[in-house]
């Protein structure tokens, strides 16, 4: 069974450059991992570096338009994961997943059952899955993903943003998705905020497993529109990411 990590947090903390940072980290080692983007913006593969291609919300968009076209007798869930497996883009390390724009207003109910059927099998072809989420909680109430077993809350340095980060734990709970375990990472420290950050996680009981220093390099490919995949190794935040992946037995 693969292991599930999905990073999730408020808008603009951080949450798809540190996706992007595990992976770089997991692909150096000998795990088989595919990362899933699960954000309707769709900003994972730019930051990989790599072509955005179909997504599983032109699937759906499909299935659900051509219900009616079909003939009665196929079987709609094998059209669906060979459907599936075309949209995975397969690149040398690892396999990307895009879900896509959410789904339009008519009943997806039957295609979502199908859906999440295929994504748990897929699941068992891995040992890591690493999602980049949206900021907020929905997807986990769209329940593809039953299982989580890493949820890690991505915070800036500010006190609202560990708010949010204590908020998100306690929505965990009202949740039907059954989640491990829950960590927090601040990004864009600096030397300013590092001990409040580190003290206000304490007082709200969570569970702080890194600091990420603002990171020039990120900013200046930021700045170029280049790709975080392939910083080098003597980049702030890749050192910070080494660290808390060795937390994460990553
Ligand atoms: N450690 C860092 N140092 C400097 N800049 C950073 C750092 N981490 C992220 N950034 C920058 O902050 C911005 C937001 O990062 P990112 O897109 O990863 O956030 P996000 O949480 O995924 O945003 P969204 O909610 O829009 O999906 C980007 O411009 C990114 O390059
Ligand atoms: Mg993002």
């Amino acid at each position: 069974m693969a292991k599930i990590i999905a990073v999730t947090g408020k808008g603009g903390t951080g949450k798809t450059a540190i996706t992007c940072l595990l992976i770089r980290h997991l692909t150096r080692g000998d795990r088989i991992v595919l990362a899933v983007d699960a954000d309707p913006d769709t900003n994972l593969p730019e930051t990989l570096g790599c072509e955005p291609g179909k997504t599983i919300g032109d699937i759906k968009e499909y299935l659900y338009q051509e219900r009616e076209n079909l003939p009665p007798d196929i079987n709609k869930e094998s059209i669906l994961e060979s459907k599936i497996y075309e949209t995975l883009e397969e690149m040398p390390r690892y396999d990307l997943l895009v879900m896509g724009r959410p789904e339009g207003s008519g009943c997806y109910c039957y295609v979502n059952n199908l859906l999440r059927g295929i994504m748990n099998k897929l699941v068992n072809n891995y040992d890591v899955l690493i999602i980049d989420a949206e900021a907020g909680l929905e997807h986990f109430s769209r329940k593809i993903f039953r299982k989580v077993d890493d949820l890690i809350v991505i915070t800036d340095g500010s006190r609202r943003g560990l708010r949010t980060a204590e908020r998100i734990r306690e929505l965990v709970d009202e949740l039907d998705t059954d989640i491990s375990n829950i960590y927090v990472i601040a990004n864009k420290v600096t030397d300013t905020n590092r001990e409040s950050i580190a003290s206000t996680a304490e007082e709200l009981g969570l569970e702080l497993i890194g600091m990420i220093p603002v990171d020039k390099m990120i900013i200046e490919r930021d700045l170029a529109g280049e790709p975080l995949f392939d910083l080098p190794d003597n980049s702030a935040a890749v050192q910070e990411i080494e660290k808390i992946a060795q937390k994460l037995g990553l």
